[in-house]
């Protein structure tokens, strides 16, 4: 028989969507399963977007630019000018997903056996996206005694070798909720300059920073226009994840140049999500004022809630919608599985994602979770009620 790939062989499951077949099995009999393990908000899109789609006059669904329809570009960058972020149309390349511009990216600016140098814990695709373009994740830790604030600069450092290319963070970041300040900003900057490095920053979550702390873009600091590539999307800023829009911005033209010839050989973005997207630019503050307000409050509790379990330790998330917690257990993937397959609370149980996947370090994360707050207060309450009593009978059936 003909053989997969290796590349293929070694893509990594998704750690959010790998328990899925369980979860569908519990629901199969009955149970009700509360997510925590997935970024699907659950606040309404704006009705100006849906609107845009729903009243559209188009006869002909026509592919759209390659980088994405002038139009939109031209309000987007609008849109980054109001958040203190000046590029113009030409900066920007619009993709199918911040994935796409992920994907892109990487392309882009790596060839196979490239080093990129992330801290983790982060966003699990990366390793896939990695894997793809034949790349490869070289982690510096974290830690959640620091909140997952940025490592030691020297972490950063020891790892460059004449292989590495970049530098890719995620800010506010998933899966620690961590916000970057503008020192640590400015210390990257100065590290990627220094080596004459990209600075990719996965910016999909801008708009969750929480408790009057202010994002600080990577687009804002000078001197980093050759070097500075930002990652983004509409999926969780409107609340429109299945539109699939998202964008690449750089002011390097080099690399514009680049990762257009990767969206002309894809053709065109969507162009019905495009339509949507563009119109959702004209989405009133007061919804973001709303829903800051509402995810402060998800978190607010969750955190509350997570404190008061024994054994459980978390840190202070500052943005995104997202917590690593770590409990009293010796192995997540486990306890995750077990879940949805043997424990059950007044006919619910929950499913969580193991953060081990969120690591590239072998044996790193494997007493932690990542918990998405997407889900409204009395839900979530519920949810870490019965992790609570799951780990009461996990810790006592289980012995670790
Ligand atoms: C950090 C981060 N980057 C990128 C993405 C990709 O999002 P999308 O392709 O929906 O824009 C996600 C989705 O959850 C994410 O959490």
């Amino acid at each position: 028989m003909p053989k997969v790939s290796h590349k293929g062989a070694t893509m990594p499951q998704s750690p959010i969507r790998k328990l899925v077949p369980f979860a569908e099995a519990a629901k199969k009999n009955g149970v009700e399963v509360i997510h925590l393990n997935i970024g699907q908000p659950d606040i309404k899109t704006p009705k100006v977007a849906l609107d845009a789609v729903r009243n559209n006059t188009l006869e002909v669904l026509e592919y759209s630019r390659s980088e994405g329809s002038e139009e939109y570009r031209q309000k987007l960058a609008g849109y980054y000018a109001k958040n203190d972020i000046h590029v113009n149309a030409h900066d920007i390349i619009i993709t199918t997903g911040g994935s796409e511009a992920l994907a892109f990216t990487m392309g882009s600016i790596m060839d196979t056996d490239d080093e990129i140098i992330v801290p983790e814990p982060f966003y699990a695709n990366y390793n896939g996206f990695a894997t793809a373009a034949g790349v490869k994740v070289v982690p510096v830790t974290s830690y959640i005694d620091s909140n997952f604030a940025l490592p030691p600069i020297e972490e950063f450092e020891k790892r460059i070798t004449p292989k590495t290319k970049a530098i890719l963070i995620c800010n506010p970041g998933n899966p620690t909720g961590y916000l970057y300040t503008k020192e640590e900003i400015k210390k990257l900057a100065a590290i990627v300059k220094r080596h004459d490095l990209f600075l990719v920053a996965d910016e999909v979550y801008r708009e969750f920073a929480y408790d009057g702390r202010q994002h600080y873009s990577i687009l804002q600091e000078e001197g980093l226009e050759q070097h500075a590539i930002i990652v983004d999307s509409v999926s969780k800023r409107y609340s429109m994840c299945g539109a699939r829009i998202g964008c690449l911005v750089t002011r390097n033209q080099e690399i514009i140049k680049t990762a257009l010839k990767f969206a002309q050989a894809r053709l065109s973005p969507p162009t019905f999500a495009q339509m949507a997207s563009e119109a959702a630019l004209e989405t009133p503050q007061s919804y973001f004022d709303d829903v800051k307000e509402e995810y402060t409050q998800r978190r607010n509790l969750l955190v509350a809630e997570l404190e008061k379990i024994e054994g459980v330790r978390i840190g202070n998330p500052q943005g995104a919608f997202y917590c690593i917690a770590e409990l009293p257990i010796d192995d997540a993937d486990h306890f995750a599985q077990w879940l949805l397959e043997d424990f059950r609370f007044e006919g619910e149980t929950v499913m969580v994602a193991p953060a081990a996947g969120f690591y590239a370090t072998e044996g790193l994360g494997k007493n932690q979770i990542r918990i998405a707050y997407v889900l409204d207060r009395e839900s979530l309450k519920r949810a870490v009620n019965i992790l609570k009593e799951a780990l009461k009978s996990y810790t006592h059936s289980e012995a670790i």
